[in-house]
């Protein structure tokens, strides 16, 4: 059968990643296709020395790759939301299929982008855009298809996840694992994006999507970032028996559908806690299989790459059958989506680790207590660090149990507002994930 021919639009990390896979396992990748995938024209503006193109055509431009009649699939790896989005439209306009990394792109314009696909009969593919090489967007969408999904739980940032990691284990300063992850290809182009919990949020946007069968809602989804974390911090939740990652979190409720990125206490023997680096891994819960936990690298040149190729390979198999009974782009048949809305943070329920700068007096514990037990929040544990008073004022740190967070919200307050607290109460959400 005659290969099918492939467009890459962008040969940075991704793009020259996915060119070497596709070169290096054609013999394989064929097998599994059913007939060869080759990489027709590719469109760069520089040259990428991880990556030998040799008599590959390439262009400057993008659309070229678009409007090319012997291309077959274009592979949109240029990421950002604007000139990405007009390519994968024109793309899909000329009838061409699109495979994606890009989880601004599907996260933000997905809902147009996969009305336009369906319309003109094409595949769009985007198993790239959550968690690098990991195929947890097929493990949701076909592997678990038989299930209610409960919750999700993941850690979805490989840059953010390296950072802690770091700063845990060796000590190493936010901004010097920032620039290293930069080096190593990990980060955003704008790094804001990876430990301001961005990033993360585009990808828990699509995996709550397909989980839940509602529409992409970036624009309402709760971000919170790592860069505020202290090193305290990180050393009294493992006094505790936690471990601090930066978790998106999805979770199907009676009224909503919680969905949230911040950093989480996890109880340290669980096994997401001990991700570490930059690899990734996301918890999914459904009502027949349980619990379920998908792991490995999040980032980088040719775990990403592994999954761009494998939903390549998907496209060429798919490239005869029915349009109209293909794995629907967001798991649920379009027609079928749902209207649950997605919470507000404050109708979202955790438990709560709250550490407060308290004047060293006897009563403080007491008023403490009364704040939290007449908003009805139970205390799970609390600790007093006595040995680390400084100024006369001694850190308090405590465990709640699970409430709706405008409950913590409203005993926050109350908590600032005595004359024995000092600062701002340090307020990080905890998960159990069990
Ligand atoms: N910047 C992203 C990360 C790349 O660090 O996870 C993979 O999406």
């Amino acid at each position: 059968m005659k290969p099918v021919k492939v467009g890459i639009c962008g040969l940075g990390t991704v793009g020259g990643g996915t060119f070497n896979v596709l070169e290096r396992n054609a013999a394989e990748i064929a097998r599994r296709a059913g007939r060869g995938i080759e990489v027709a024209q590719i469109a760069a503006r520089h040259e990428n020395p991880r990556c030998n193109t040799g008599d590959t055509p390439i262009t400057a431009d993008i659309f070229e790759v678009a409007n090319n009649p012997e291309i077959d699939i274009v592979v949109e790896l240029i990421g950002g939301y604007t000139l990405a989005r007009e390519l994968v439209l024109k793309a899909i306009e000329n009838g061409k299929h699109v495979v994606t990394a890009n989880k601004a792109l599907i996260a933000v314009h997905g809902n147009e982008i996969f009305a336009k696909a369906r319309e003109k009969g094409v595949i769009v593919a985007f198993e790239a855009s959550v968690a690098g090489g990991i195929p947890v967007i097929k493990a949701i969408r076909e592997g678990l298809a038989g299930n209610q999904i409960n919750w999700l739980a993941g850690i979805i940032n490989g840059t953010g996840n390296f950072i802690l990691t770091e700063m845990r284990e060796k000590g190493r300063a936010f901004e010097d694992v920032l620039k290293q992850a930069q080096e190593l290809g990990y980060a955003e182009a704008d790094p804001t994006f990876d430990v301001e919990g961005i990033d993360a949020a585009h990808k828990l946007t699509i995996l709550a999507s397909i989980a839940f069968g509602v529409p992409l809602q970036f624009d309402k989804a709760y971000t919170e970032g790592i860069s505020r974390l202290t090193t305290a911090d990180v050393n009294y939740a493992e006094a505790l028996g936690y471990r601090i990652k930066h978790l998106g979190v999805a979770r199907s409720t009676a009224s909503g559908i919680e969905l949230r990125v911040h950093p989480t206490l996890i109880p340290a023997d669980r096994l997401i806690a001990n991700v570490n680096g930059v690899m990734n891994a996301v918890m999914v819960n459904g009502d027949a299989v349980g619990s379920t936990l998908y792991y490995g690298a999040g980032a980088g040149m040719e775990p990403t790459a592994s999954a761009v190729v494998a939903d390549l390979v998907d496209v060429a198999r798919a490239l005869t059958t029915d349009p109209n009974n293909r794995v629907p782009h967001l798991a649920f048949q379009p027609d079928s989506l749902s209207a649950h809305p997605i919470l507000p943070i404050g109708a979202c329920e955790s438990a709560y680790y709250l550490r407060i700068q308290a004047k060293d007096h006897p009563g403080v514990l007491a008023q403490v207590a009364t704040i939290l037990s007449e908003r009805g929040i139970n205390i799970e544990s609390i600790m007093q660090k006595e040995a680390e008073v400084h100024d006369g004022l001694v850190p308090v740190i405590l465990v709640t149990h699970r409430v709706v967070e405008q409950r913590i919200d409203d005993a926050i307050a109350a908590l600032e507002s005595l004359s024995d607290v000092v600062g701002s109460v340090v307020r990080i959400r905890v998960e159990q994930l069990n």
